[in-house]
């Protein structure tokens, strides 16, 4: 008996020292020590021995079993130790490896200086509205005082989809749909994108607008005024020059261009300003009689005033660009530097 246990115990260890995964250790451990293993096996035939012989050979088989038992587990720990490391070594990350860099999307300056104007103008409590840029020649010119055979239709090239259905030439068409629908006190903005046959260096066939509009009962030429000089002094600085020039528009008496000194030249005269020491950047007036009548305002009730502000030429002055067109091109070259 002790002879076999022995050579048991030695062909056990053997086999074991060769087993190069856990799997091929669990198996030995069966086969060894299992409730059918040959260990296991070895006590069953215990019955058949006297009770002196038995208890001796109990004992060295447990002392066997025992110590093949610590042997396989030390060797299955071992194996799954050494996996652990080599899966450490394989995974490991090269931390000195240079990022790649994600460059962030920006805003495009039209956006960013529609956006500073929204924000001016919500700080004196304006809302903001939009209409289509597909609009009807009745919201474009009809009900803004421009009858069909009017002469100032000619002031804006207009891209026509149909008799009746145009790209709208400018944002004042919101100020209809607005007030069709709703009923003063009303200030709102209104920015979007607008269509005329015109390209060169300061124009390109779709460029941008704000609308603004005021309308209340005693709404006056100085709150007009009052409204867009707080407005530049916010956009350009507390120091810019404005003046007011008469100008005529058919849905506004009266009427004015609004100029700032020209930030490029400080008003000494350059070619941005074209030698005048001045840039115009918006009109505006007092909503004609008219206009109240097509949207069914009294105007023995109510009066206001509107403004339209060209976004790109804004764009331009604050980023000191000389030529519109690079807004469009889409260099992001060109982009990224704002
Ligand atoms: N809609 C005019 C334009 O595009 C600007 C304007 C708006 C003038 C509102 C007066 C009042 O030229």
């Amino acid at each position: 008996m002790s002879a076999r246990l022995e050579k048991l115990a030695s062909e056990a260890l053997g086999e074991l020292s060769g087993a190069s995964s856990i799997d091929a250790v669990l198996q030995l451990k069966t086969r060894y020590l299992g409730r059918k293993g040959e260990v296991t096996a070895l006590l069953k035939e215990l019955g058949s021995l006297s009770p002196e012989e038995r208890k001796k050979a109990g004992e060295a088989i447990n002392t066997v079993k025992a110590s093949l038992e610590e042997a396989f587990d030390e060797k299955a720990a071992a194996l799954e130790a050494g996996g652990r490391a080599a899966r450490l070594q394989k995974e490991r990350i090269d931390i000195t490896l240079p990022g790649r860099s994600v460059r962030p999307g920006r805003m495009h300056p039209v956006t960013q200086v529609m956006e500073e104007i929204e924000e001016i103008f919500s700080g004196l409590g304006f809302d903001v509205a939009e209409g289509p840029e597909v609009e009807l020649d009745y919201y474009n010119f009809e009900a803004l005082n421009l009858p069909k055979d009017h002469p100032a239709r000619d002031m804006q090239d207009t891209f026509y989809v149909s008799d009746e259905v145009l790209l709208r030439t400018h944002t004042s068409p919101v100020q209809i749909r607005v007030m069709e629908k709703e009923r003063p006190p009303l200030r709102v903005i209104a920015p979007g994108t607008v269509y005329r046959r015109d390209s060169d260096i300061t124009h390109t066939p779709m460029f941008h607008q704000v609308e603004g509009f005021m309308v209340d009962k005693g709404v006056t030429f100085s709150n007009l005024k009052g409204v867009l000089t707080h407005f530049l002094h916010s956009l350009f600085g507390d120091k810019t020059d404005i003046r007011f020039r008469t100008s005529f528009f058919p849905f506004t008496e009266p009427s004015a261009e609004v100029d700032i000194r020209c930030v490029i030249c400080g008003g000494s005269g350059c070619r941005v300003c074209k030698g005048s020491g001045w840039i115009e950047i918006l009109g505006a007036g007092m909503i004609r009689p008219e206009v109240f009548k097509f949207v069914k305002y009294d105007p023995e009730e109510f009066t206001g005033f509107a403004f339209g502000i060209g976004i790109e030429r804004i764009a331009m002055l604050k980023y000191g660009m000389d030529d519109i067109r690079m807004l469009f091109e889409n260099d992001l070259r060109f982009l990224r530097q704002f």
